[in-house]
């Protein structure tokens, strides 16, 4: 399996998990904005697999036009086979035009454009003005601060109100075990570990997005949208661990804790494996409107 195809499979498996976080407060503000509209053009940014724009097109009752954007060209075809089989399960017919789908059923019609590109060049990529609402879900974790406010300036010069949903604040094991917080501590600063961009604002982006989004001039509204998964879901935890035996390692500076982490990764799975670890996972969600 490729790298794209590993990354595909886990989008997808966290599918059900961002369902049940997204913060309904700050979800229905969205949707209170967008109830004014007859058509809504939306841009959904860092798309990937397009499981944010599949969570949306059955919650929007106009016609709707989206524009994926996401740099990685193999994700967004991944993405429109994926709309293709949500077409069919919904009962409309979906026509493949280029970088262009087409999806019509008796009432609606929705169109969706995949762009392979940055965030950070939005107005070379789209013409901003046309568009009524940017979304992006679990990707500004990702972002530095400076890159966040970046985007920021792009959609205040445009007008674009914004729902910024699962970004990522932190990770709890339950039961608590010695030396969570040490490695919980290790995975978060791989996260804030310098790369060709800078740092990624990591689990310190809910507070700094709220910063930012207020100090730019927007009204906005946050909320809590937690993963809570179960001791009954051990594939998706030892996917979560997985992500950290291999990041934690990159930022270890003495050799002797890999061994400390080799025992803590052993002692989880073993966990995981009697039906004995659950895990909750921090995230914020935020809707920003311009004053
Ligand atoms: C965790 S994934 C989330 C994907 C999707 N939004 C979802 O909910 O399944 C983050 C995505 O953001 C994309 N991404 C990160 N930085 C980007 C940038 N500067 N421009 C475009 N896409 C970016 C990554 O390639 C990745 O597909």
């Amino acid at each position: 399996m490729t790298k794209n195809h590993k990354l595909a499979e886990w989008l997808e498996l966290r599918i059900p998990y961002d369902t049940t976080a997204r913060n309904s407060i700050v979800e229905a503000s969205c949707q209170q904005y967008l109830k004014k509209r007859k058509r809504v053009k939306i841009i959904d940014l860092g798309a990937g697999t397009g499981a944010n724009c599949r969570y949306y097109l059955s919650k929007i009752s106009q016609e709707q036009e989206w524009f994926l954007v996401e740099q990685n060209q193999e994700l967004l075809e991944i993405a429109f086979d994926r709309l293709i089989v949500w077409a069919q399960e919904n009962r409309y017919e979906s026509q493949l035009q280029n970088s262009r789908l087409v999806l019509k059923n008796q009432v609606y019609q929705i169109t969706i454009h995949r762009i392979v590109g940055s965030i950070l060049d939005l107005e070379n990529l789209i013409d901003l003005n046309t568009l009524d609402l940017a979304v992006a879900n679990a990707v500004f974790d990702l972002f530095s601060e400076k890159q966040f406010q970046t985007l920021l300036e792009c959609l205040k010069k445009y007008q674009l109100p914004f729902l910024a949903t699962l970004n990522y604040t932190g990770t709890n094991f339950i039961p608590q075990t010695d030396n969570d917080s040490d490695f919980i501590q290790y995975y978060n600063q791989h996260m804030q570990r310098h790369q060709y961009f800078g740092r990624g604002m990591g689990p310190e982006c809910g507070p700094s997005m709220w910063e930012a989004m207020k100090r730019i001039g927007m009204k906005v509204i946050q909320g809590e949208s937690p993963w809570e998964i179960t001791s009954s879901d051990p594939v998706f935890l030892q996917l979560l661990l997985r992500f950290m035996e291999e990041s934690i390692p990159e930022i270890l500076e003495e050799a002797t804790l890999q061994d400390e982490l080799n025992n803590w990764l052993l002692e989880k799975q073993q966990m995981i494996a009697q039906n004995k670890l659950s895990c909750n996972v921090a995230h914020q969600d935020f809707w920003g409107e311009w004053e």
